[in-house]
């Protein structure tokens, strides 16, 4: 159901940023801000800050942002209306809900959920007691799952017909198919999507089920496993397995562990490990990461010795360090994958997710476990092999610290190996540029500090500021939201991801500037930005060279006369002209 929007806004109104951030983390005040120790990712020096007066936080350090209601989603991994509805009781605030505005997203998603559910359901019954699915029990008991795995996990049975679930539920065609459960075939009939597999339903993170996996028994046709076709409901890359049900656990013991398949993730479970989820059928990427982010920062890869050995290890080091999280691996032995050594040795799965090691130690270990250390011809061949492995990893002392072990291991000394790693040039990608630019934007620069102004003082300031003073896109952008908009929040909502970002984090700093001051030299700066570019234009051109020497001279004298403010309005006038008839 849809909260009435001005209800929510009463929310934020009534909502002391402070205070709730205060029951989570400690914070204190330091000038108009207050500051602490980001609940959103680990660190030692407080880089969360918080504009009280606007109800905003951005993080210097994760990025993390925005107001009341997404601070509590995020600490509580709360969905929107949860969240507001906490801050509204709270502030005592009776909300209304509103079903006639529900946005049209909305239906149809709880339309393909009720269907999804039903379906659920339906699977899980005809497994649990039609004759027809004799076989597929067999079968799974045969792997040692009980009835309470079967309904833990909701397992199911799609009949070995075409239509058994089609005529059985009879949805509406539209939501069969939106819902990826059926299609209409060539005679006009309903048929079903899934025949002859065992189902494992796929929930999102707050638990709706959004999709199937469905596995064929031993020796029956097609594909292992067929899975549910992308919908408006489930998106694969950003879905994960099972992680309805490990979210607390994960939370709890501060890891996850990420496995390949649906039964690793219930082999996890029964060895006792009810922290696992997987992707579905796709490998692990961005979209998981920051998923996984909200919960832990430990991620533990949970895959056979030869999968993990193959993934691409430089993407692995880029998301530890965009999503500050760490990518550790479970030694499995090459071909077991966690599913079946649950079985076989449980107590060795717990092992081996309890002696995970960092993705470049496994990966380093691989490479001098097949290394013939014995021989001098041997150890160097080891090194080389295992330097072009460190060589990957972005972080130079990191890189370091693997270094002095491969010294070690094949007995070279260290500065011959650094000297080595050096020369293998790391097709220019210091590590530093994998951190979002913004990072390292410092406080400073004129165009920085007007939007500060823009952002604290916009009424005094922002009339007097201009789209041509901004050469820096992102700043532009983040300009014209501003003087586009009657208040901070519309103006952090109508902007695009990155400048809303921005806007963000400028409202926790604090603008100590001189407008005067900071108008002149951002004035200053566009009129000498144009100047070069003149001279450089009558230079090239001899035709229009006499017209354009005349706009030089008028600049140059125009820039002299700053910062007298009818010279700075006549030149951002002229900019903005100028500007205009080079379209
Ligand atoms: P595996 O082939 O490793 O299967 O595929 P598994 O998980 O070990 O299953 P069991 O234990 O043999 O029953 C791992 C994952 O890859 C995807 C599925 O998501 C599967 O869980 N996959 C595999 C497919 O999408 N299609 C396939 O045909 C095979
Ligand atoms: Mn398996």
């Amino acid at each position: 159901m849809g909260i009435v929007e001005e209800d929510i806004a009463r929310v934020r109104a009534a909502t002391d940023l402070v205070e709730v951030a205060g029951e989570h983390i400690q914070t204190r005040r330091v000038g108009r801000r207050w500051v602490g120790l980001c609940p959103f990712h680990a660190e030692k020096t407080a880089s969360f800050s918080i504009n009280a007066e606007e109800g905003l936080y951005y993080c210097f350090g994760c990025q993390a942002k925005g107001d009341a209601i997404t601070f509590l989603r995020e600490v509580e991994h709360l969905e929107f209306a949860e969240a507001v509805e906490r801050l509204a009781s709270r502030a005592g605030i009776q909300l209304r809900y509103d079903d006639a505005r529900e946005g049209q997203d909305r239906k149809r998603r709880s339309r393909l959920i009720d269907a999804m559910e039903a379906a659920v359901e339906w699977y899980h019954q005809c497994l649990l007691t039609s004759d027809g699915a004799a076989s597929a029990r067999g079968y799974l008991r045969s792997r040692g799952y009980d009835g309470d795995v079967v309904r833990r996990f909701k397992l199911g049975w799609a009949p070995d017909d075409w239509d058994a679930f089609s005529r059985a539920l009879r949805l509406p065609t539209d939501v069969l198919s939106q819902a990826g459960l059926g299609f209409v075939n060539r005679r006009g009939r309903h048929q079903d999507a899934f025949r002859a597999r065992v189902m494992f339903p796929i929930y999102d993170t707050a638990g709706a089920p959004v999709a199937f996996g469905g596995r064929i028994l031993p020796g029956g046709d097609g594909p292992k496993y067929k899975n549910s076709q992308e919908t408006a409901i489930y998106a694969k890359r950003r879905t994960l397995y099972a992680l309805n049900w490990a979210k607390v656990d994960v939370v709890t013991a501060g890891e996850v562990i990420v496995c390949e398949g649906y039964t690793d993730v219930i082999g996890c479970f029964q060895a006792g490990l009810p922290r696992a989820v997987a992707t579905c059928g796709t490998a692990l990427a961005d979209e998981h990461f920051r998923t996984l982010k909200n919960f832990t920062r430990r991620i533990v890869l949970a895959y056979d010795a030869d999968a993990a050995g193959q993934a691409a290890a430089e993407r692995f080091y880029e998301w530890e360090q965009r999503y500050e999280v760490d990518v550790a691996v479970a030694p499995l032995a090459p071909g077991t994958d966690p599913g079946d050594l649950a079985r076989s040795d449980p107590g060795a799965l717990l092992a081996a997710v309890k002696e995970a090691k960092p993705l470049l130690a496994f990966r380093l270990e691989r490479v001098l476990a097949g290394a013939e250390l014995r021989t001098p011809e041997g150890r160097a061949r080891g090194a080389q092999a295992a330097m072009s492995v460190v060589s990957e990893h972005p972080d130079v002392l990191v890189r370091d610290q693997y270094l002095m072990q491969v010294a070690d291991r094949c007995r070279v000394e260290p500065d011959r190996l650094r000297a080595a790693l050096s020369s293998t040039s790391r097709r220019g990608r210091p590590w530093q540029q994998l951190v979002d630019p913004r990072r390292q934007s410092d406080r400073g620069g004129p165009e920085l500090e007007a939007l500060r102004l823009a952002v604290h003082k916009g009424d005094e300031v922002v009339h007097r500021l201009h789209e041509v003073l901004f050469a820096d896109e992102l700043h532009l952008a983040a300009f014209r939201a501003v003087a586009s908009s009657a208040t901070l929040r519309e103006a952090i909502d109508a902007a695009d991801p990155g400048a809303a970002e921005l806007l963000q984090r400028l409202a926790v700093e604090e603008a100590h500037a001189d407008p005067d001051d900071v108008l002149n030299l951002i004035v200053h700066r566009a009129g000498e930005r144009a100047l070069h570019q003149l001279e450089a234009e009558v230079r090239a051109s001899e035709e229009r060279g006499p017209e354009l020497s005349r706009a030089v001279g008028w600049l140059k004298l125009t820039l002299e006369r700053l910062p007298d403010p009818e010279a700075a309005s006549a030149l951002v006038a002229w900019l903005a002209q100028w500007g205009h008839n080079r379209g």
